[in-house]
């Protein structure tokens, strides 16, 4: 169903062939006959952006315009790998060769992961299932090796558990099974799972996640995943947390259906973000102690849902004036947050489908971005999002959206107002991290109503190539 990279010397018979060239590349290195070559360089040089021709086997060529500077350069050849991926899969080719005669750095690796990304299908309830064709990316290239091939396809494997756990409707998954899923995962890819029940939650008095999961008839989950490697390089854990709300109906203050309520079962992506990077982090080995926070129940308005006006003891024992039992997410995370401090953690960074308020802002190109970590940490995290392209957008923690949030008569109301929200929100969460911390709303681009390049429709799993990408950074220096 999915495609696997490989790193070949020389192509198979039945593979198709695929040059990648800029306006440098040596054309007559492809092994054609003479005229081919130079219908070839006719169709470039009127401005072609690929020519397709069969001689022996079917070979496209493809032009790279290396006008953009790096990051855009990257994204645009990633981009021109997921564009042959409808064409391939309808024409039923299985496998592909690349050969990279550019001048653009690593452009076979970005073309491929452009590619494998695109290759997602999730055809789990269709009768008539379109299987993808491709099977195989084969690349020709000494500079890219098998094992960078296949850290990039562990990668790639944990962005499609996400995305097929963010498609997963609510009749499916349900916090427990969520909780399965993530003790299946960390079977396979060798991080260990504990996970809270109910009558433990209930013990340790997380009266946010509590609260929320009244209205349910499902119980609520708490998962700890973690990633311990004996030769940690860092002492203290770094703390990933995600919200987990398996659907958000908005509870009492009842959302409305269209384009709002429709695609709530997404609102459990800043937890598949969590688990498919502990995934990738597991698979890949990578020398740091990583554990994983998913706070699991879905919101709704049942017989005993909290009401607007309830007041709410958390974790941590900051009481809590709910005004929207919309504003859900917030009161997960901020038991998972205070449960944090016991890790002592070097660093937490939790992950949400937050706010409306960062889609309007920023829609679905880019993530809201928050924190008291240090501006290198910061900038660094910001930096992986330019190069995976899950880019970042910081708003300031400033102490007068804070005031917002106070209440008449508890330490906290869980409502800003009409103004900032995705500030309010975070402000809110604040309030309960005592350590450096950073929170991304990923409300906008972990779903998408389109397809949008090697994104497919639905779940994206965004936040997992940019965890992973910060996460490698820090291990390496
Ligand atoms: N899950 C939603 C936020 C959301 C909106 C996610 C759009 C993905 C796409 C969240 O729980 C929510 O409902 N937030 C409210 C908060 C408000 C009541 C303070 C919102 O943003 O409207
Ligand atoms: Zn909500
Ligand atoms: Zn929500």
């Amino acid at each position: 169903m999915y495609s696997k990279l490989v790193s070949a010397n020389k192509p198979k018979k039945s593979d198709l062939l695929i040059f990648l060239v800029d306006k440098e590349a040596d054309l007559s290195k492809i092994d054609l006959p003479e005229n081919f070559i130079t219908y070839i360089k006719k169709q470039l040089n009127e401005n072609a952006k690929s020519v397709s021709v069969f001689y022996n086997a079917p070979i496209s060529v493809l032009y790279i315009d290396d006008e953009d500077v790096s990051t855009q350069l990257r994204e645009s050849v990633r981009k021109m790998g997921a564009a042959m991926i409808p064409k391939l899969n309808s024409q039923r080719i299985k496998s592909v060769f690349i050969t990279d005669l550019s001048q653009v750095d690593r452009a076979a690796y970005f073309f491929a992961e452009g590619m494998t990304l695109a290759n997602y299908q999730f055809e789990k309830y269709k009768k008539e299932k379109d299987k993808n064709a491709l099977q195989e990316i084969r690349i020709g290239d000494k500079l890219i090796t098998q094992s960078m091939l296949d850290r990039m396809q562990n990668v790639i494997d944990s962005v499609f558990e996400v995305r097929t756990l963010v498609n997963e409707p609510l009749n499916f998954l349900t916090a427990t099974q969520l909780s399965k899923e993530i003790k299946r995962l960390g079977k396979a890819s060798g991080f260990s799972v504990e996970v809270y029940e109910k009558k433990k939650i209930e013990s340790l008095k997380m009266g946010g996640i509590l609260a929320v999961n009244l209205g349910s008839i499902e119980p609520p989950t708490f998962s700890i995943l973690e990633w311990k490697p004996k030769k940690a390089m860092n002492k203290q854990p770094i703390v990933l947390v995600g919200k987990g709300v398996v659907y958000d109906t908005g509870g009492l203050s009842l959302k409305p259906t269209a384009n709002s309520m429709d695609f709530m079962k997404c609102d459990m992506a800043g937890a598949g973000a969590v688990i498919g990077a502990v995934n990738a982090v597991a698979l890949n080995k990578l020398p740091l102690h990583v554990i994983g926070l998913v706070p699991a129940t879905d919101n709704r308005p049942g017989g005993n849902a909290y009401v607007p006006g309830d007041v709410i003891k958390m974790y941590d024992g900051t009481t809590v004036e709910v005004l929207n039992t919309d504003a859900e997410g917030r009161m997960l995370l901020a038991d998972s947050l205070a449960f944090a401090k016991s890790y002592k953690p070097e660093l937490v960074i939790n992950l949400a489908t937050l706010t409306g308020a960062s889609v309007r802002a920023l829609g679905d190109c880019a993530s809201a971005l928050f924190g008291t970590a240090s501006d290198e940490v910061k900038d660094s995290l910001k930096a992986s999002g330019f190069s995976t392209h899950e880019r970042l957008v910081e708003f300031p923690l400033w102490k007068e959206y804070g005031d917002m949030l106070r209440s008449d008569i508890a330490d906290l109301k869980n409502l800003g107002g009409p103004m900032a929200g995705q500030i309010t929100a975070a402000k809110f969460l604040q309030h309960f991290t005592d350590y450096p911390w950073m929170h991304i709303d990923i409300a906008g681009p972990a779903w998408l109503h389109r397809k949008r390049g090697y994104e497919s429709k639905g779940g994206t799993g965004v936040g997992v190539r940019l965890l992973y990408h910060f996460l490698k950074k820090r291990s390496e220096v």
